[in-house]
């Protein structure tokens, strides 16, 4: 494939939770709570959380899909009770809703606004033709910058709070939910939302998140993906190299930059392992 057949990417997709809002922001509530368990509460939420959404749409009758699903804000509570269980601790209705209150405000890396209005506001970008809120009609390409959206498993109203309280209102094209399809990630269904909301064959657009599985998942569906590889994790053993990854989101950004540049094919290999915190791109697709 030539230079010139590799588009600049038509959009650029977020995971939420973990990438863009930080899920651990709840460990100093929850220290203050259980005093030398608000880390290891915190894991185990997080880790029930993502295990319960992939049981309930793996369950799912073939001809019944989204017939275990429950939307991800009661997956979180359920997941949150399960991990005061295990812990041994004990979980008062106050408690319970102490950080339920805390996970949907969650902090955002301090990282995460900064590059999304520089993606936003590239001195190249339209003039606000696509500065439609979320759920607008913005078309692919976006002018002259990729369209900016999130594809998350949170329900829209949990998204809708996540965003106003990180400060992020207006900074994306598209908020999509994965609570359309019912399906939750690594789901094609919920991965394909992406391509319909921007009109854009799966490669075309660059999906980034900080969840190994997700960027498996999205480089299945055919994004081209980048793992934002916040915690310096281990790759995943699954057979599948993300297109770039790096620790942080200014890594991201010199990412975009070189596939926008004319010689972003002329890539080197990339064999090493992709954990490490260093942006790293691999070659052309
Ligand atoms: C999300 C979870 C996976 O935002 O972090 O979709």
């Amino acid at each position: 494939m030539s230079a010139t057949t590799t588009p600049f990417p038509k959009a650029v997709i977020f995971d939420a939770y973990g990438t863009l809002f930080d899920v651990h922001s709840v460990i100093a509530a929850a220290e203050q709570m259980f005093p030398g368990h608000g880390d290891a509460l915190s894991q185990l939420w997080r880790q029930k959380q993502i295990e319960y959404t992939q049981l309930r749409t793996l369950a799912d009758p073939a001809g019944a899909p989204g017939a275990h699903y429950r939307p991800f804000w009661d997956i979180t509570l359920d997941a949150l009770r399960f991990a005061a269980k295990k812990l041994h601790l004990t979980l008062s209705r106050a408690a319970e809703k102490r950080l339920m209150d805390e996970y949907a405000c969650l902090s955002a890396f301090p990282d995460a606004v900064p590059a999304l209005r520089q993606l936003r506001d590239a001195p190249s970008a339209s003039s606000g033709s696509t500065s439609a809120p979320s759920g607008g009609k913005a078309g692919a390409g976006a002018g002259s910058r990729p369209g900016l959206a999130i594809l998350s498993n949170g329900n829209p109203q949990m998204l809708d709070i996540a965003v106003k309280s990180a400060g992020m209102t207006g900074l994306f094209d598209h908020v999509l939910s994965v609570d359309t399809v019912r399906a939750y990630k690594p789901s094609p269904a919920a991965y394909s939302l992406g391509t319909q909301a921007f009109g854009a064959e799966p490669r075309e657009i660059v999906f980034v998140s900080s969840n190994g599985w997700d960027v498996a998942g999205a480089s299945w569906f055919g994004f081209t993906t980048f793992w934002l590889n916040r915690q310096n994790a281990p790759a995943e053993e699954l057979g599948v190299t993300p297109r770039g990854a790096g620790g942080g989101m200014n890594d991201l950004l010199a990412f975009l930059k070189s596939l926008a540049s004319p010689d972003r094919n002329r890539g080197t290999g990339s064999t090493g392992n992709p954990g490490g915190s260093r942006t790293r791109h691999s070659p052309g697709a």
